[in-house]
């Protein structure tokens, strides 16, 4: 097997981003450097409490965690999304403190530092909104440089939003964030709505992982039935969109995904607020992913988490 990639999660978790956290633990493709936080579906101090959690329940005792912005960078701060992942952030089960501390770096000191020490190797993969990586690109001109991908989760070119009927969720909480974020000239894959909301997870598939790997399988399983019940009250009844899970695959999986080169803008006010569109300024194509091989990234998926525990 090749080296695996050096990567840094950027997240808010979150019951989809303890998903793809427990699989990019547990696989064997991945090093994971480190994790970054950021409001969202929670506050940035429960998203860096639950990160810590995540890590340690994961046995990763040595992942750094650097804590992020706790609000957008123009518009005021958005409530946390307690209806979809619960008022801790994994569904119903209650807060837990970590045995550990986030390290005295800020997200963005931390992400520069990294990206400058592993230049042209550090894989980035944002699934929360992109304030964090937006301050990194403001505070280390070469960041967008030394990062050799941003493989992030938001976004959506042509399945509308699920949030507002045009914005997705990540993009939407920090539209100014988002906007510099694709125009940087970094180079960025955007795992958005167009394949995440194809690759789906039924109640029965999170019990076949529970059996595979009791522990930490188990407990995502208790996670997801909050976040299935979440889907079955916006009308989805055949299973929740393994969103992040989808972003961290595709830093190992390329090949599970089809890219189309398009420069991305970021619409900031009114009533399209956060949504991904067509640039037509002359700045550098993002490729985004259009179409994917939804059942093996599924599969894919369901085998590194059998490995875990
Ligand atoms: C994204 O929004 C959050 O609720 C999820 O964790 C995911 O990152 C999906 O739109
Ligand atoms: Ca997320």
């Amino acid at each position: 097997m090749p080296n695996p990639i050096k990567l840094i999660i950027d997240t808010d978790p979150g019951i989809d981003d303890a998903m793809a956290i427990f699989y990019a633990a547990a696989a064997a493709d991945i090093d994971l450097l480190g994790l970054t936080t950021i409001f969202g579906n929670v506050t940035v101090s429960q998203a860096t409490r639950n990160a810590l959690r995540l890590l340690e329940w994961a046995g990763l005792h040595d992942v750094p965690v650097a804590q992020g912005a706790a609000k957008p960078r123009a518009l005021p701060p958005f409530a946390p999304s307690h209806n979809v992942h619960g008022s801790e952030g994994f569904g119903d089960m209650p807060a837990e403190t970590p045995k550990g501390k986030a390290i005295a770096e800020s997200a963005a000191e931390f992400l520069t530092r990294m990206a400058r020490e592993h230049r042209g190797e550090l894989v980035l993969c944002p699934i929360g909104p992109l304030t964090n990586i937006a301050d990194a690109l403001d505070l280390d001109p070469e960041f967008a440089t030394n990062v050799a991908r941003i493989v992030l989760m938001g976004g959506s070119l042509e399945e509308g939003g699920n949030i507002t009927p045009h914005a997705e969720a990540n993009i939407y909480h920090d539209p100014h964030a988002a906007e510099r974020v694709f125009a940087s000239g970094a180079r960025i894959e955007m795992v958005g709505l167009d394949v995440t909301h194809r690759i789906l997870c039924t109640a029965q598939d999170f019990n076949t992982m529970e059996a595979a790997a009791p522990r930490l399988g188990g407990m995502i399983n208790k996670m997801s039935r909050f976040y299935l019940h979440f889907y079955t009250t916006v009308g989805k009844h055949d299973g929740c969109s393994l969103h992040d899970p989808a972003a961290v695959i595709a830093c190992t999986h390329p090949e599970l995904f089809t890219p189309r080169a398009v420069p991305i803008t970021v619409a900031c006010e009114g009533e399209t607020s956060g949504a991904t569109l067509i640039a037509t300024d002359g700045r550098a194509t993002s490729q985004v992913f259009v179409a994917t091989r939804a059942d093996a990234v599924k599969q894919q998926y369901m085998d590194v988490m059998a490995q875990l525990d």
